[in-house]
């Protein structure tokens, strides 16, 4: 048996190193996410959309990078930016690193106590009793230590990205936008549904790192991981054949940096920063653009003045946000000729924007064919119909 699979794993090797193409990296799965608007659910449905031909991508609002790793898999040229740092973490180590896993031990040994300084206590000052017991808070301080320390970037960027996930996992509704975080881990109720409320994060780092690790992989690209508002990074990159654009769902749960403030806090480990209101969220927050009424309609505007010269864009958009899904195809319309493709949600995934009967939407935006468009919303798209439409 063993034989055999020696014999098949050089047979691999050997037709690798012949035919390098027939590395598959679709072999390499992404972990599932647990995040407000991840598009893990709809990546085959949204990657059907992208163009044949591309060499080179953009996700704007990578979030958990769930698309980014999409675009990688499909041997794209990968831009990724989110303006949350760790989200950033995400992409520096699943789609800009080609090769740098944690091992079992190494990961462990970030777990191991050191002399960091004593003002390094961040979680237990502020998230003790509040998220976390206040040993795990101070584990986790220790455990930060030893990350920043980590000479690798890609390898700090992996553990951060683990870390943080295995924060998610023993948290209530895997956000932080709440205070209960402590009284549902010690609900008898509650863990029978949910586990790992109650697990340490160790345990939760460990079981995460195998398919962390299994998608790692080089999809001979150089892929880069980009942290700051997509409006600033849109001119100083080029080339881009498609850009993929899904914005937060403005009105509609969008202020991620209070729902994920700690996972941020934790990446950034902000010096420079107050903590505020019972949930300890960071303040003052970085400056979206995206997730308020009255920046929204100039921050797209922005958006596709700035993106004018990439041949098509997809946008995600989901029919219960601000503006309409007519006055954003509008506004589109200036610049492209657009599609419209609509997909509903089954089941709620948490966030009011992803409501069970709420539907997902997909503007396919490609150059223009014709000089003027007839704007004409219909009534079919309120029923829920339509797909595929043509503005
Ligand atoms: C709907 S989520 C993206 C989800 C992502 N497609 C996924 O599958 O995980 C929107 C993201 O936009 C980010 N964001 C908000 N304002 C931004 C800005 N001005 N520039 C770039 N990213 C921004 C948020 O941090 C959030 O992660």
């Amino acid at each position: 048996m063993l034989l055999d699979n020696n014999y098949q794993l050089l047979e691999k090797q050997r037709q690798n190193e012949l035919f390098p193409e027939l590395v598959l990296p679709q072999e390499h799965r992404f972990p599932k996410p647990q995040y407000l608007g991840a598009k893990y659910v709809l990546k085959d449905w949204i990657a059907g959309f992208f163009p044949a031909n591309a060499k080179k991508a953009l996700d704007g609002f990578g979030g958990t990078q769930s698309i980014s790793f999409m675009m990688k898999q499909r041997g794209l040229q990968t831009i990724t930016n989110d303006l949350l740092a760790f989200n950033h973490q995400i992409g520096l180590s699943l789609i800009e690193n080609k090769e740098y896993q944690l091992s079992q031990s190494e990961l462990m040994a970030l777990f191991e106590t050191n002399n960091k300084p004593s003002d390094w206590s961040l979680v237990a000052q502020n998230f003790s009793g509040l998220f976390f017991d206040e040993a795990t808070a101070k584990l986790l301080d220790n455990l930060r230590w030893n990350i920043e320390n980590l000479s690798n970037p890609y390898q700090k960027a992996f553990a951060l990205t683990i870390i943080n996930r295995a924060m998610m996992r023993k948290t209530t509704m895997g956000h932080f936008a709440h205070t209960r975080a402590l009284v549902y881990a010690a609900d008898p109720e509650r863990l029978k549904r949910n586990r790992s409320l109650a697990r340490p994060i160790k345990e939760l780092a460990l079981e995460l790192l195998p398919e962390y690790n299994a998608a790692i992989f080089d999809n001979k690209q150089e892929n880069q991981s980009f942290c700051g508002d997509v409006l600033e990074l849109l001119p100083q990159i080029s080339n881009i054949d498609f850009a993929y654009f899904d914005p937060p769902y403005c009105d509609s749960h969008s202020d991620y940096q209070s729902f994920y403030h700690l996972p941020e806090t934790y990446t950034e480990y902000w010096r420079d920063k107050q903590f505020i209101n019972q949930t300890k969220r960071y303040d003052p927050p970085r400056y979206s653009g995206f997730d308020k009424k009255r920046d929204i309609l100039s921050s797209f505007e922005e958006l596709f003045r700035r993106s004018e010269n990439i041949p098509v864009w997809l946008i995600s958009y989901n029919d219960r946000s601000y503006p309409k899904a007519e006055e954003l195809a509008r506004m589109i319309a200036k610049y492209k000729d657009v599609t419209i493709e609509a997909k509903e949600y089954s089941e709620g995934r948490g966030g009011k924007g992803s409501v069970a009967g709420s539907r997902e939407v997909l503007f396919v935006c490609k150059p223009k064919t014709q000089v003027s468009v007839a704007i004409a919303w219909s009534k079919e798209m309120a029923s829920g119909i339509i797909t595929g439409r043509v503005f």
